[in-house]
């Protein structure tokens, strides 16, 4: 298991420059299991330690793993346009470590977002290949019939492409709304694929990804942390 010197422990999970961390050791910001530790070389182990800064709780990861509940008005660029960066959402040592959006929603599109520093984990989620499916809750202006439901399984051609695009599976909740499954990444998909079929969305939410369902009681705005085993059943999962 891995030992490391404090200063660089803490530089590494996000709290600054090399000096930065050293002189917030040094000042007594930092605490190793509740005891505080003004010895930026104090050595520790690394996997599962426990630390606070000014108080506040955190523990030791080798990549940072997030699921956040987007909410709408947001952009997932880190060089917002319009709207505020989802990334103003996570507190600062997230976005020095690099975290960044698993794909993106668009603006108006609420639900499940993941987020990371590990450019593994966001290419085998995000690769083509992988087909990953990700399951949304989509608001209809115009009631839905069968016969458009039909469509969307079957495929539909997009403007830009040739190639039909097909739901994975599509099922109507009511009569404006529908939970709808891909597998694909393109651009506006699910918005598109419905214009295709003569209706239009009102509103989209991303309810899953694979087999991690946006946890409940997760509020708009609102992130936590995706347990190893999660990450490892996210990392199987699709096609
Ligand atoms: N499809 C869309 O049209 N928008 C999203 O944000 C996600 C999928």
């Amino acid at each position: 298991m891995p030992h490391l010197p404090l200063e660089r422990l803490i530089q590494q999970q996000g709290f600054g420059s090399r000096k930065e961390c050293r002189a917030l050791i040094r000042h007594g910001h930092v605490a190793v299991d509740g005891d505080v530790c003004e010895n930026p070389f104090a050595e520790f182990e690394t996997e599962g330690l426990h630390f606070q800064i000014d108080g506040e709780d955190w523990c030791w990861r080798e990549h940072a793993y997030l699921a956040l509940n987007k909410p709408a008005g947001y952009e997932c660029s880190r060089n917002p346009i319009h709207h505020p960066s989802v990334l103003s959402l996570l507190p600062p040592p997230l976005l020095n470590r690099g975290v960044q959006p698993v794909g993106r929603l668009d603006e108006d599109t609420t639900g499940l977002l993941l987020l990371t520093d590990d450019g593994q984990f966001i290419h085998a989620l995000t690769s083509p290949r992988r087909e990953m499916p990700k399951v949304y809750e989509v608001t209809l202006r115009h009631a839905i019939d069968e016969t458009q439901i039909q469509r969307l399984l079957a495929g539909v051609v997009l403007r830009d492409d040739p190639q039909a695009v097909a739901a994975a599976a599509c099922e109507a909740v009511d009569s404006h709304r529908l939970r709808l499954t891909i597998t694909g990444g393109r651009y506006h998909q699910v918005k598109r694929m419905v214009a295709a079929i003569g209706n239009r969305v009102e509103a989209l939410h991303r309810a899953a990804i694979g087999d991690f369902a946006l946890p409940a009681g997760l509020a708009p705005g609102q992130w936590q942390w995706i347990t190893p085993e999660e990450v490892g059943r996210l990392t199987k999962s699709g096609g």
